[in-house]
């Protein structure tokens, strides 16, 4: 495990020991061999700069999702999240780490017009950031945008099943592949998104049987959140497992409890300041010798 050095003046860690370099796109692909992942992928998310440098020595993939527009944010989905605000948390997260690969989501209304305009956005999340790839929402409707992006030098990450850019169409956000058709739908877009050339899959909030049946069905690594324990990787939002939020999805496990721990922390504060307990000398500057 890596400790970190912080540079007062950049922010930038430097871990001990220094990693070899960063998972790149192949590598993190040539962990599924012949349809079997031996060492499953762990992803978290991560917004800022200190929580990369946390997960970073943790994780194979650590990725910018869009879910900031909620937790970060405070905004009511996905849907508003702008093509500036990935960029500034993208740069931060690359900034923050040096072992996993960093992944960027393409927020709605960024790649869904046309190739140009999801070249043109993943090109500027790419410059801006300095991450390995991008991740975007959709199945088979969205696999000519995977296969311009990846044949032109942008490794996509697919995201099926629940996708919550379409909450809209979708009305809310519950698990997908209740219905026959709509599992055989989801498996068809496993496919067609790993043919179109995406290097990895994120399948979220789906019947088990179907990330099962997905995980067999394609050679590329399926990232389960919400999915089943037999997917070659797992993804969660940092913030839901370590219990920042009083409401979660099912699909997730509480490591900690930090929302309780942050408000015992400022009402222990709170109290120090106005009994004046705080500061003592200890946190207090007095001349040499005095
Ligand atoms: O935006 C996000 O955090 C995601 C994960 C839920 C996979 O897409």
């Amino acid at each position: 495990m890596s400790t970190y050095t912080i540079d007062s003046g950049t922010s930038r860690a430097t871990p001990s020991p220094v990693p070899g370099k960063r998972i790149t796109v192949p590598a993190l692909r040539a962990r599924k061999v012949d349809g079997v992942t031996a060492n499953p992928i762990v992803m978290l998310t991560a917004y800022t700069m200190r929580t990369a440098q946390l997960l970073d020595p943790h994780c194979e993939i650590l990725l910018v999702g869009d879910s900031l527009g909620q937790v970060i944010y405070g905004l009511p989905s996905t849907i508003p999240v702008s093509l500036e605000m990935m960029c500034a948390h993208g740069a931060a997260v690359v900034r923050g780490s040096w072992h996993s690969l960093v992944a960027v989501d393409m927020p709605f209304g960024s790649y869904e017009g046309s190739l140009e305009q999801a070249f043109a956005s993943a090109a500027r999340i790419m410059k801006d950031t300095g991450c390995a790839a991008v991740k975007l929402e959709g199945g088979e409707a969205m696999a000519p945008t995977i296969a311009f992006l990846s044949q032109r030098g942008i490794p996509v990450i697919g995201h099926i099943g629940l996708t919550p850019q379409a909450v809209n169409q979708l009305g809310g956000y519950a698990a997908r592949g209740r219905t026959e058709a709509e599992a055989t739908k989801i498996i068809g877009d496993a496919r067609a998104v790993s043919d179109a050339g995406a290097f990895c899959i994120v399948l979220e909030s789906v019947m088990e049987q179907i990330a099962d049946d997905c995980t067999a069905a394609v050679p590329v690594p399926i990232i389960g959140i919400g999915g089943s324990v037999n997917c070659d990787g797992q993804v969660l939002v940092t913030e839901d497992m370590l219990g920042m939020f009083e409401r979660t999805a099912r699909f997730v496990k509480r490591y900690d409890d930090l929302g309780a721990r942050i408000s015992q922390a400022a009402e222990t504060y709170a109290s120090e300041v106005r009994s004046r307990s705080f500061p003592t000398d200890e946190q207090t500057y007095r001349p040499k010798g005095a």
